[in-house]
């Protein structure tokens, strides 16, 4: 008979074969075993890029049959806290899972009362983006407070933070490195310093993005270590976006900068506190720590009394919090493993993409408005990037290419997104848009209009809501289907030239 081991060897030895057979066209852009794209084809703005490597992962977890979370989603918790240089990361379903386990962390008892987010107070963010990264500020009671975006870099307009703040209510800032674009970390860590705020970073578009101060700055911030693998000098810190605030979150949806299927994670950057909470949450709200499958972490499992129980009462069935059950599986975490060894070359691929499609569009500036990362004042096809004053500066490895279609052009944004389909060319536009007008946002201001608060005008997530698409950037994209983008926005453009 043959033995276990072998058995399981044959089946993987074949699944690699199938995967190698069956998703050739999955492969990474550059992987020389890739499928070669044909011309009329499809170019999905994103999607899963894998090898058989990854399938393999996921069918020896599933063979091992453990299912729930477990070792493999141990040792990547591990890995990408490793790979942040954040004290941990949690894993969790979804990015949205993820932004409400960490808002859901800031209301705990265990924090101290002024710090502790309540029915009533405040969190301030952002009008324009994905509606997951403000709908769990509502859920646990609290009221997300907006300001507006600018349509240029996509992110928060950082400096109206002030004019939303509420003495005495206001207790965090959640908001989202829009499109893989860091927003202004200096102003808004300072705007936390100054109040004493929290800071929740959406990192789900902005796994692999980067900021960096001049090192004087950041020491006052706080900051004085760069980020693992990030140097630039002695005079300057540089960090990876999700590890200047307290927490942070990912999404591990196949757009974006890794995959694990559905998934994503609650990085806690230094606090052992909020890692204990954040898990207790994710956790059906348990007071006990220990990992599944195993019992007495803490060593005094029938040693405890908490809350109005018996003296003694099991600590694994003891809930500090009114939780959830947010764990993914652990073939996903499997598959995120090697994602995980991926990653660098995928950051990679995303910059090096967004430059190219920069480049190709470069001569019709009057009519498409471009993105820039936060800090610059322009781009040169040359040397780069040119920086503002504030010696900040952000390194983008972008979810997407932003494009906002300028009112002076002969043709409209619809024009140009039905033209894209017609040729099957994968566009998105900025998420929701200006979320204040998503029918699901104007329903909770009807039911209760002090549901929310809106601090400022928010012409500019308007203005992102009526010009703007994107285009992809992830690394399955070819340079003949970049090109084939560009000749196909091009002759869009001579046409109304
Ligand atoms: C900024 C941002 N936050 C949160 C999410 C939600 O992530 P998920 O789809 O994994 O729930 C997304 C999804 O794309 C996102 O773009």
């Amino acid at each position: 008979m043959t033995s276990l081991p072998d058995l399981k060897a044959q089946i993987l030895s074949l699944t690699r074969d199938y995967a190698r057979q069956a998703h050739a066209s999955h492969r990474p852009a550059a992987d020389t075993e890739r499928s070669p794209w044909a011309e009329g084809s499809p170019i999905p703005y994103a999607g899963r890029v894998f090898t058989e490597d990854e399938v393999e992962a996921a069918v020896s977890s599933t063979l091992d049959f453990w299912l729930t979370l477990g070792s493999e989603g141990a040792a990547m918790e591990k890995e990408l806290a490793a790979f942040l240089g954040v004290r941990h990361s949690l894993l969790v379903n979804s990015g949205s899972s993820a932004n409400l386990v960490a808002i859901s962390a800031l209301t705990s008892a265990k924090l101290p009362d002024s710090r502790r987010l309540k029915p009533g107070d405040e969190v301030i963010t952002v009008a324009a983006g994905f509606p997951t990264t403000v709908a769990p500020i509502v859920q646990v009671g609290a009221v997300p407070v907006f300001i507006d975006a600018d349509p240029i870099t996509g992110n928060a307009r950082c400096d109206q933070l002030e004019a939303a703040y509420s003495p005495g209510k206001t207790k965090a800032v959640m908001m989202a490195h829009a499109l893989g674009n860091p927003f202004d970390l200096s102003v808004t860590l300072a705007f936390c310093r100054k109040y004493e705020l929290w800071l929740v970073e959406d990192n789900c578009d902005a796994l692999g993005c980067s900021y960096s101060m001049p090192r004087p700055l950041a020491e006052s911030l706080g900051f004085s270590e760069n980020s693992p693998g990030l140097d630039e000098g002695p005079d300057r810190v540089i960090r990876w976006t999700g590890t200047w605030g307290d927490i942070s979150t990912q999404s591990f949806y196949p757009p974006h900068h890794l995959t694990m299927g559905e998934g994503g994670a609650v990085n806690i950057v230094r606090d052992q506190k909020l890692k204990v909470i954040a898990e207790s949450f994710r956790d059906w709200g348990r007071d006990c720590w220990c990992p599944s499958g195993i019992d007495n972490t803490c060593n005094k499992r029938f040693g405890w009394q908490l809350g109005e129980l018996p003296e003694g009462y099991d600590h694994k069935y003891t809930y500090s919090h009114l939780g959830f059950n947010l764990k993914p599986l652990d073939p996903q975490a499997a598959i995120g493993r090697v994602q995980l060894r991926r990653l660098p070359e995928f950051i990679e691929a995303r910059k090096r993409n967004w430059e190219f499609l920069r480049r190709g569009l470069a001569p019709y500036d009057n009519w498409i408005g471009f993105a820039l990362p936060t800090h610059a004042t322009a781009w040169h096809p040359d040397q780069g990037h040119s920086w503002d004053a504030s010696g900040c500066r952000s390194e983008c490895s972008w979810f997407g290419f932003k494009l906002a279609v300028k009112a002076a052009a002969p043709f409209s944004r619809t024009d140009l997104a039905e033209e894209l389909d017609h040729h099957q060319i994968g566009n998105r536009m900025l998420f929701g848009g200006n979320l204040l007008r998503q029918p699901a946002f104007v329903q909770l201001r009807q039911d209760n209009p002090e549901a929310l608060r809106v601090a400022t005008s928010l012409e500019g997530s308007d203005e992102i809501m009526n010009t703007i698409l994107f285009l992809g950037t992830y690394p399955g994209l070819t340079e003949s289907m970049l090109s084939h983008e560009v000749e196909i926005i091009t002759k869009l453009i001579e046409r109304h030239g």
